[in-house]
């Protein structure tokens, strides 16, 4: 697999950007001790990012597909409002009561609400008028969370798709499966005339929507 960017342009970036506080770097080391897959983690960089944006909007509703560890959760978190809530879903049962166990003690812990449960069978129950969405699931599910998502998000509000570059592979001539489904949801938001959006090459890249 090829990286979007040099590890040494990588390791530029994350050294110059924000750097994580305790908390996030107390569940960084709870990922790569804990964890199976740790790579699936957002890390300092990305989340430097992702915590901007929060912090910029304001959001008093956030959404987020794919806890896994809350590394992203609690980046996406920082920047609520002071009546904000963060809804986050996760499939694997116990993945998802590890995570709520290490954020007990996180001050963030009350303005997020961690659900249980496949993403496409939660988001039907789940409130309208969302600000801020960010996608890390299914990548095979990406094109159903964008369709059922966006009649969801407010106009004006944001949503952040992770690993739309999928390891550089995304320009490759042979796609495989998957690459081939995120090069064509790539396709369907560039000709989706209720968005517009950006392609940023932050780690796995990010496709960055804001509905009109
Ligand atoms: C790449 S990880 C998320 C990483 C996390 N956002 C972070 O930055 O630390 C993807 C997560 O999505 C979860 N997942 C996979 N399919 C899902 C689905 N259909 N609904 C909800 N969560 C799902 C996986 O169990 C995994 O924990």
């Amino acid at each position: 697999m090829k990286n979007v960017l040099s590890k040494t342009l990588e390791e530029y970036c994350s050294s110059l950007s924000t750097q994580s506080g305790d908390a996030l770097n107390a569940i960084e080391r709870y990922t790569y001790t804990q964890m199976l897959k740790p790579q699936m983690s957002t890390d300092s960089w990305q989340g430097s990012f992702l915590t901007m944006v929060s912090q910029i909007m304001s959001p008093k509703y956030i959404l987020e597909l794919g806890t896994f560890t809350g590394y992203s959760t609690l980046c996406l978190a920082k920047g609520l409002s002071s009546e904000g809530k963060l809804i986050t879903l996760e499939v694997n049962a116990e993945t998802l009561a590890k995570t709520k166990a290490q954020f007990q003690s996180i001050p963030e812990f009350n303005k997020i609400e961690f659900l249980n449960g496949a993403a496409l069978e939660l988001i039907p129950t789940l409130p309208n008028d969302i600000d801020l969405i960010y996608i890390d699931a299914k990548k095979d599910e990406y094109h159903d969370y964008y369709e059922s998502l966006i009649p969801k998000l407010r106009a004006g509000g944001i949503l952040i798709v992770d690993n739309i570059l999928w390891y550089g592979k995304i320009v490759d001539s042979d796609k495989d499966k998957t690459t081939q489904l995120i090069h064509d949801f790539n396709v369907r938001v560039f000709n989706d005339s209720r968005v517009d959006n950006c392609i940023l090459p932050i780690r796995d890249g990010l496709q960055f929507i804001r509905k009109h």
